[in-house]
């Protein structure tokens, strides 16, 4: 039964438990909040959602009451607007001045906040708390002073991706967020997913920025400065300026790294196909030679860390392929230096990419060759469109190109790695390939599409039935690893991405609060899926040549040189 309250005196019809806030937002009604997630029990921490209760004379959060009937809710009356303007004003005076010089600058929900309420000066001083810039890990900068407490970094590293690497430390005004001990962050359990960076409405964390390493690059004579890009990065970079999310601007991704001023463009689907190819080939290899099974995807680099800390039962589960990223990076300190004639040492590569973790992946031990790293330094989707800015390319201006060969082309499936369930749906096309000699009769395989955290199917090629499944967000593969821990048996290939919904949403990605930005992203990847030719990572014809002329065949010796790794348990301050 519908409950009857007023909003600014006008009656307005709400279900019983609506919270307050989603019926103002219902009636047209923008409340401010910071400590707020949608779908995330409210913490009422910071107060900025206060309203009036005109029926009680009371201030209350938005966020965290519930409608109750005969309620007369005054959204933005003197009374209301003052305390909000407290309340920024309070979190201002104990706040670093350095907003020009802060990566959050214009993007910042604090100064938003500030301007909304015509704060022009500062009205409350007092000591500002004092504390150190975390610099310590290879993805993630964590400034303390430009913390508010909000807690929304706390909430989605523990219940997004179960890891608790950071939490609420001390008390009082000297409560800060930190891992344990309020060491550095290298010694936690942190996973690099960068999701706390996605949701933090400050510049309290921020990814390790390559720039100005690129920079030096590009300017050296003796380097041949080369950039690959990851499947996802085309069909959102459009956000950064100004287009519509889900639209794909590979041709002027391509234009631009040029402009830039890198030796060559490469594309990293051309290696998500090579991925599959090995990893398909690992499956069936696994499946015929009771091997362990459930295999699981490892392109996924916080995934993977997560494993090493907290599920090393299932370390030997992981497929031991190495990520896209790194894939392509081996092939061209090897293959592709040999053939251009270039020392590996002066060849400088660049990845970009959607996530933060890959900043971590390129400086593995495990991803070097004779004391070289496969990646020189890792841009995300947001860094690069500020190197866009900074050589002033004007993207409406530029006319499409296409990226270099060799390793420059791809197939739409390597394509769909950019969203969760798409590792898995490109390497049942080519699996199926490999066990039946035919092409799978429909490319599109439904059962694995969409935002929804898990997808389970049951596959059958040939006379071989196999159970697949796709999780996204960690604490929805804890969930399917305890299924297994408990006895499960029916799945032999998982895929696991750390982000909600896969790359598209990763930690190196636009900062957007439209809501429907992630579906449109998704969407753009299956339209490609739908239009282009080759559909298939086994019908890649640089992949087939480079297996031709270097590699020999999948899972051969110079791949398992080259394209596998394994991994081991990592200690961490849990
Ligand atoms: S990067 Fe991910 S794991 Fe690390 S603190 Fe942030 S949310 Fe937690
Ligand atoms: S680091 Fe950012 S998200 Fe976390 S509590 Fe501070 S302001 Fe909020
Ligand atoms: S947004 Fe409601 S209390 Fe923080």
């Amino acid at each position: 039964m519908e409950l009857t309250i007023k909003i600014n005196n006008t009656p307005v019809q709400a279900e019983p438990g609506e919270l307050l806030l989603d019926v103002l937002e219902r009636q047209g009604i923008r409340i401010p909040t910071l400590c707020h997630m949608k779908g995330f029990f409210p913490s009422g921490a910071c107060r900025m959602c206060v309203v009036e209760n005109e029926q009680t004379g009371k201030l209350i959060t938005a966020c965290s009451h519930t409608v109750e009937q005969g309620m007369n809710i005054k959204s933005h009356s003197a009374r209301v607007i003052e305390a909000r303007k407290t309340i920024v004003e309070l979190l201002l005076s104990n706040h670093p001045d350095d907003c020009l010089y802060c990566v959050r600058n214009g993007l910042c929900d604090l100064q938003d906040l500030a301007r909304e309420h015509c704060i022009t000066e500062r009205r409350i001083s007092g000591a500002k708390n004092r504390h150190h810039l975390d610099l310590s890990s290879a993805s993630i900068v964590r400034d303390p002073a430009k913390c508010i407490l909000c807690g929304r970094c706390v909430k989605v590293c523990s219940e997004v991706m179960e890891v608790s690497a950071i939490d609420f430390i001390n008390r009082g005004s000297n409560t800060v967020i930190g891992p344990t001990f309020n060491k550095g962050l290298n010694t936690s359990s942190c996973i690099n997913c960068g999701q706390c960076i996605m949701v933090c409405p400050t510049g309290a964390l921020s990814e390790k920025n390559h720039f100005a390493e690129i920079r030096d690059a590009l300017n050296d004579p003796t380097k041949t400065v080369v950039v690959q890009y990851a499947p996802a990065i085309s069909v959102t970079l459009a956000e950064e300026f100004g287009m519509a999310p889900g639209t794909d601007i590979n041709g002027l991704l391509n234009a631009a790294l040029r402009k830039i001023g890198f030796d060559r463009i490469f594309d990293t689907t051309f290696a998500a196909d090579l991925t599959i190819m090995e990893e398909s080939a690992e499956l069936i290899h696994r499946i015929k030679n009771h091997g362990h099974l459930p295999m699981i995807t490892s392109c996924c680099p916080s995934w993977i860390k997560y494993a090493e800390e907290f599920a090393c039962d299932f370390l030997p589960n992981i497929s031991s392929c190495k990520s896209p990223q790194q894939m392509l990076g081996a092939v061209l300190k090897s293959y592709y230096a040999e053939i251009s004639n270039t020392e590996p040492e002066n060849l400088y590569v660049v990845a970009i990419m959607p996530c933060a973790a890959k900043k971590f992946e390129g400086q593995r031990e495990e991803m070097t060759q004779r004391g070289i790293s496969d990646i020189d330094a890792v841009l995300t989707t947001r860094e690069l469109a500020n190197f866009i800015r900074l050589f002033g390319i004007g993207m409406d201006k530029l006319e499409a190109e296409t990226a270099d060969s060799p390793h420059g082309v791809r197939s739409s499936a390597g394509k769909l790695f950019g969203a969760s369930g798409g590792v898995m749906e490109a390497a049942l096309r080519t699996a199926y390939f490999s066990v039946t000699n035919t092409e799978l009769p429909q490319c599109k395989i439904e059962q694995v599409r969409g935002c929804t955290r898990r997808k389970e199917a049951t596959i059958t090629m040939g006379d071989l039935t196999i159970g697949v499944a796709v999780v996204n967000g960690l604490s929805n593969a804890k969930t399917l690893l305890d299924e297994i821990r408990n006895g499960r048996d029916d799945l032999h290939f998982i895929e696991v991405m750390a982000c909600p919904g896969g790359c598209i949403n990763g930690g190196g990605q636009p900062l957007h609060k439209n809501p429907e930005a992630l579906k449109k992203r998704m969407e753009a990847l299956y339209q490609i899926d739908e239009t282009e030719t080759i559909r298939v990572s086994h019908q890649n014809p640089e992949v087939l040549a480079l297996y031709q002329n270097f590699l020999g065949t999948p899972l051969g010796n110079k791949s398992h040189e080259l394209l596998h790794t394994s991994y081991c348990q990592r200690n961490v301050l849990l």
